[in-house]
């Protein structure tokens, strides 16, 4: 793992923001679910790119790390447009790529972070045909291990309406959560995709309604109340 860092999202993470508290309510309600320690390999998809889906998860992730301490793995599975070694400052290779197509061990792949508690597993090198990597079974089968060392997996995928990865894993994984960009994704793909996903609906967690205050009425935005819970020095 190279030093040449140029971003990295945990950087950027501040506990006491108003993002921060949004994500520990995510989090929190993803555990109130009937039985959440059945639910620990998690999808985040949305209708289409651009929606928000990278950013959510590395949010979610760095949440849950450093909130409720637990192990925790974000796995970059948009291997068409993979970000999340971006996010995070890391090289691209090795990963997802060379686990499912060169059988390279899992555990040597992983990348790890300026958080104890949260690792990362890129989206390895650029493919010319992802969906030839997207095998159920051999899937199930990493989901597996992981799970033996991670408490809770994160995994970031390609939108739903155009691409058909993300339905392949949804077959795979515990949970999915929709992320929907507010003020910008139409109701008639929306309604796409919850067809889509209706296939398995019961593995639907919930939707995340990303960038709210810009569509929202002003009562909605935190800067509104003057206050936003941080707290003061003095
Ligand atoms: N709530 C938000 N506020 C500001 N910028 C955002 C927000 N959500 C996403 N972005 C930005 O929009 C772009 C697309 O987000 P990204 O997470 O990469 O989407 P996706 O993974 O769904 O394609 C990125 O540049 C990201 O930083
Ligand atoms: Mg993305």
């Amino acid at each position: 793992m190279g030093k040449e860092k140029y971003l990295n999202l945990v950087d950027y993470y501040d506990v006491e923001s108003p993002e921060a508290s949004e994500f520990r309510r995510l989090l929190h309600n993803l555990n109130g679910l009937k039985s959440p320690q059945n639910k620990r390999s998690i999808m985040i998809t949305s209708s289409m790119v651009s929606e928000g889906k990278s950013l959510i998860s590395s949010f979610l992730a760095m949440t849950a790390a450093r909130h409720k301490g637990r192990k925790t793995l974000l796995i970059d599975f948009d291997l068409r447009r993979p970000t999340i070694h971006r996010l995070f400052g890391l090289s691209r290779e090795k990963g997802i790529a060379e686990v499912l197509l060169d059988g390279a061990a899992v555990r040597t792949v992983v990348k790890q972070t300026a958080l104890e508690k949260l690792d990362i597993l890129t989206a390895g090198r650029h493919l010319e045909n992802p969906s030839d990597i997207i095998n159920g079974p051999a899937i199930h089968k990493l989901l597996e291990e992981l799970k033996f060392y991670y408490e809770l997996i994160l995994i970031d995928t390609s939108p739903v309406v155009p691409v058909s990865d993300p339905l392949i894993l949804m077959d795979e994984v515990d949970g999915v959560l929709l992320v929907v960009k507010a003020g910008s994704t139409p109701r008639g793909v929306i309604t796409r995709t919850t067809g889509l996903l209706a296939r398995q609906k019961e593995k639907v967690l919930g939707v995340v309604v990303n960038n709210l205050t810009h569509s929202l009425p002003y009562y909605y935005d935190y800067s509104y109340y003057g206050y936003n819970y941080s707290p003061t020095k003095e």
